[in-house]
C-alpha cells in the first residue's frame, strides 16, 4: 500500500512531516496513515507537471493513446487489489466497488479511442482572402480535485481525457480516500505514463494546498467534482488566474413516475438510481414525484425492495448497501429526515442512524414530503427516499424545476412522447426515460444550472482539455 506522495515520478514523504490518518467507514477505526502534502508539496507537483508536460505534448496522438490503453488494462488487471482498497476507506459494497473499477478503467479505453480523433478545421474566410486553420493543442497543467465518493472513477473521468490530450495534472484527492489515488498513480506509471505527468499529493489542508497550486504559473485549468457550496469557492478564487474550469457540482434529481408506467420497472429503476454505490452519487434519486393515481403501489413495492436492502461492511456476503463516509454524513441525514418528519412527512421505512459502530444510516422511505421541507432541497447522499404525490403534470415541472441545481432527471412512463416531453422540461443534463442509470463514459456527463459546468465523457470530454487555436493564413 502506498502511502507517500507522488510527485515527479518519486515517492516522498511531505515536506511538513505529518500524516492523514485513513478511517474505515464501516468501523470508524484508523486503518493507515499517509502522508500530509503541504502547499510546497503541491508547488513541487506543479513544477513537476510543468516540466513533463511539453514532451509528452509533443508526442504522437497514436503513442499517447497506446498509453491510455495500457492503462485500461493495467486498471482492469487489477480489479481485485483496487476494488478491496475502496471497500476499505470508502466503505462501498465490495460488487459496486468492482463495478467502479470496470467504469474507471473504461474513461482509459474510451479515451484512448478518442485521443488519435482530437479534430481540426480549415475552411475559406467568408471574404475569400485567406485560410482558416482551427485546432486543439492541451492546456497545460490541470489541477484535478476529486471526491471521495467514487475514489477511483472521478479520477479516472478526469485524467484519461487530460492525459489523452497532452496535459500533465496535479490530483487533490480527498483526505478520507487518498490510498487508491496513491495505487493508481503508481499503477500507472508501471503502465508506461511518464513520470512527472500524474502527481498525487493528498492534503487534510485543502484550502492552503489550493490557494498555493492555482497560483502556479504553469496551471491553466481546474477540474472539479464536488459539492456546489466548494464549487462556488473553488471558481472564485480560479477567477483570480482565469482558468479554463470544469465543475460537476452537486444534484438534486427528480425521479418522476407517471400512473401509466410499469411499476415494477419504476420500482428496479428507483433502486438503481437511489441506491447505486450506497446512495451516494450526486446523480442519485433526492425527490420522487409519483403520480396520485400510482403513489400507493409505487410506495408499497417500492418500501418493500428498500426493506430487503442489507447494510453493513462492505466485505459481508450479501451487502448491498455500506457505511456513510463519516459521522457528519449520519448526522446531516438524519437532520435531513427529522425535518421533513417535522414538516409533516410520515416514515414507511428506516429513519435513523444504526446504532453500534461504524457510520450506518438505516434504509429509509418517506411519505408525503413537503415540497419546502429541507430535504426537497438538499442533496441527501444517503439512503432516504422522499414520496412526494402530484395530480398536476404542470405542478410537479414546477416543483421538480423549483432548485437552483440541475445534474439528473428520471421519467418513468409507458408513453415514450410524454416522457420526451417531460424530459424535455426538466432542466437537467442527464435525464433517464424508464432507466434508473444514466453514467456512461461514452456519454456526456454533466449539469445544468448550479451542477456545473462543462461535461465529462463522450467526444465532449477530451476536448474540455484543449485550448482552441486559429491560425489565418494564405498560401
Ligand atoms: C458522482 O456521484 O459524482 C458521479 C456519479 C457517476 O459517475 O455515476
Amino acid at each position: 500500500m502506498r502511502t507517500e506522495l507522488l510527485i515527479g515520478g518519486n515517492w516522498r514523504e511531505g515536506t511538513g512531516g505529518g500524516t492523514i490518518d485513513v478511517i474505515d467507514p464501516a468501523s470508524g477505526e484508523s486503518f493507515a496513515a499517509v502522508a500530509n502534502g503541504t502547499p510546497d508539496d503541491a508547488l513541487a507537483a506543479c513544477d513537476a507537471a510543468a516540466s513533463a508536460q511539453p514532451d509528452w505534448a509533443a508526442t504522437p496522438p497514436r503513442e499517447r493513446s497506446e498509453v491510455l490503453r495500457a492503462c485500461w488494462k493495467m486498471l482492469v488487471d487489477h480489479t481485485d487489489e483496487l476494488a478491496e482498497l475502496i471497500v476499505r476507506e470508502q466503505g462501498k459494497p465490495l460488487t459496486d466497488a468492482r463495478g467502479e473499477i470496470a467504469y474507471s478503467a473504461e474513461f482509459f479505453r474510451w479515451n484512448a479511442e478518442e485521443t488519435v480523433r482530437i479534430r481540426g478545421e480549415i475552411g475559406l474566410a467568408p471574404s475569400g482572402t485567406n485560410r482558416m486553420i482551427v485546432h486543439h493543442p492541451p492546456v497545460g497543467v490541470v489541477l484535478m480535485i476529486t471526491p471521495w465518493n467514487f475514489p477511483a472513477a472521478m479520477i479516472t473521468r478526469k485524467l484519461a481525457p487530460a492525459l489523452g490530450a497532452g496535459n500533465a495534472v496535479v490530483i487533490k484527492p480527498p483526505s478520507e480516500t487518498p490510498l487508491t489515488a496513491l495505487r493508481i498513480g503508481e499503477l500507472l506509471q508501471d503502465a508506461g505514463v511518464p513520470a512527472g505527468l500524474v502527481n498525487v499529493v493528498p492534503t487534510s489542508k485543502s484550502g492552503d494546498w489550493f490557494d498555493a497550486a492555482v497560483d502556479h504559473p504553469a496551471v491553466r485549468m481546474l477540474s472539479f467534482t464536488g459539492s456546489t457550496e466548494v464549487g462556488r469557492r473553488l471558481l472564485r478564487r480560479a477567477a483570480d488566474r482565469v482558468l479554463k474550469t470544469v465543475m460537476e457540482l452537486g444534484g438534486n434529481a427528480p425521479f418522476v413516475v407517471f400512473a401509466d408506467a410499469d411499476i415494477d420497472a419504476a420500482v428496479e429503476g428507483a433502486m438503481v438510481a437511489k441506491m447505486r454505490h450506497s446512495a451516494e452519487t450526486c446523480t442519485a434519486a433526492n425527490r420522487f414525484y409519483v403520480e396520485a393515481d400510482a403513489v400507493d403501489e409505487f410506495s408499497e413495492k417500492f418500501t418493500a425492495a428498500m426493506a430487503k436492502i442489507k447494510i453493513g461492511p462492505g466485505f459481508d456476503d450479501g451487502v448491498t448497501c455500506g457505511p456513510l463516509i463519516n459521522q457528519r454524513a449520519v448526522d446531516d441525514v438524519d437532520g435531513l429526515v427529522r425535518g421533513a418528519v417535522d414538516a409533516g412527512a410520515s416514515v414507511l421505512l428506516g429513519g435513523s442512524p444504526r446504532d453500534g459502530a461504524g457510520f450506518f444510516y438505516e434504509p429509509t422511505v418517506l411519505r408525503d414530503v413537503a415540497h419546502d421541507a429541507e430535504i426537497s432541497r438538499s442533496e441527501i447522499f444517503g439512503p432516504v427516499a422522499p414520496i412526494i404525490s402530484f395530480t398536476d403534470h404542470d405542478e410537479m415541472i414546477r416543483q421538480a424545476n423549483d432548485t437552483e441545481m440541475g445534474l439528473t432527471g428520471y421519467v418513468y412512463t409507458r408513453d415514450l412522447a410524454k416522457g420526451l416531453r417531460t424530459s424535455e422540461r426538466i432542466q437537467a443534463g442527464m435525464i433517464g426515460l424508464n432507466r434508473g442509470a444514466v453514467s456512461d463514459p461514452a456519454a456526456p456527463f454533466g449539469g445544468m444550472k448550479q451542477s456545473g459546468l462543462g461535461r465529462e465523457g463522450s467526444t465532449e470530454g477530451i476536448y474540455e482539455f484543449c485550448e482552441t487555436q486559429y491560425i489565418a493564413t494564405n498560401w
